[in-house]
Parts: C-alpha cells; structure tokens; sequence
C-alpha cells in the first residue's frame, strides 16, 4: 500500500488531544476521522466508564483489540485509538503494518492540570491516587515510543501540531 493511502493513527495519553487534533488532521486532508472510543460506545450503547463498570476492564481490552485492530486496516482515515491501546501487542503491530503513526508527547507537568477534567469519563484514573498515574504516564511513555514519529506537543496548539502531521 503507498504510504498515501495508509490511515494516520494519532497515539497518547488520556487527554492529551488525540480527538482534537486527529479531527483538524482529518479535515485538513478530507479523510474521514474515527475516534475508536466513540465507535465503541456505539456498538455497546454505553459510555466507557459503563462498559467498565458493566463488563470490568478485560472485556473492555478485549474488545478494543478486535475493534481498533479491523479499523487500522481500513485506508484513508484519520484514526484515534485509546491510550491504552498502544499498550496490546496486537494493536501496535496491525497499527504499525498498515498506518502512519503518530505519537502525541506531552510533558507530566503539563499533563496533570488535565486531570481533574479528565477523571470523570476515565476509569483507569479512578481506580489510582496521583503517585500511581504518575508511574502509568511513564509507563506508558516506553509503550508509546516504539517505532514511530514522536511529537512533543507540550505549548503547542493543536492547529500547530496538526498542520505538523499535514
Ligand atoms: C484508556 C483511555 C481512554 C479509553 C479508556 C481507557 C486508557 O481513551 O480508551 O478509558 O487505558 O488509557 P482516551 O485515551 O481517548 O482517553
């Protein structure tokens, strides 16, 4: 496949601007945009945070591997995956086979405002204090940074980045 044709898959923390700025990237290059979570939610009716609660996290896991692995083989689109889901092998290998992956990079400093926004539609940061988000920002960090182009988008809007990635 020319790399023309690849789908553009934007990767990252919770809250970093995934949507924000895949939506921008997808406008600007007339590509229709999907944001994995938001399919998600509709096939189950459910929001994030009641499909966790209902169906626990493996479930959840699960089905975000098959749903996000079938969408990173489409072409032409402008994907954004959850920030977990980097995290599964499987979902990392059919991204980076078939899409032009972007990693948005922003610094914990920066981050950590976010998170009173963030914490009522984010499960997995309820279910942990501060010194332990602080650990899985990082921890994520090492799953994200595998074969890709990073993007440091702290101070940056995301016009800017998404011109960028344009
Ligand atoms: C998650 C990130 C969320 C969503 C779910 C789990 C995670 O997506 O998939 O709440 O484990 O990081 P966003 O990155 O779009 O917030």
């Amino acid at each position: 496949m020319s790399v023309r044709q690849k789908n553009i898959v934007l990767i990252g923390f919770m809250g970093v601007g995934k949507t924000t700025i895949g939506e921008l990237v997808a406008k600007k290059l007339y590509r229709t945009f999907i944001d994995v979570d938001k399919e998600i939610e509709k096939d189950f009716g459910m929001t994030i945070p009641e499909i966790f609660e209902k169906h626990g996290e493996p479930f959840f896991r699960d089905y975000e591997k098959k749903k996000t692995c079938a969408l990173a083989e489409e072409k032409l689109k402008v994907l954004s995956i959850g920030g977990g889901a980097f995290v599964q092998p499987e979902i990392r290998q059919a991204c980076l086979d078939n899409c032009v992956v972007f990693y948005l990079d922003m610094a914990w400093e920066e981050w950590k405002e976010r998170l009173d926004m963030l914490i009522d539609s984010r499960p997995v940061l309820q279910t942990r204090d501060i010194t332990e988000i602080e650990e899985l920002f990082y921890k994520r960090q090492d799953a994200y940074s595998i074969n890709h182009s990073t993007l440091t988008i702290s101070n940056r809007s995301a016009e800017e980045v998404a011109d960028f990635i344009v």
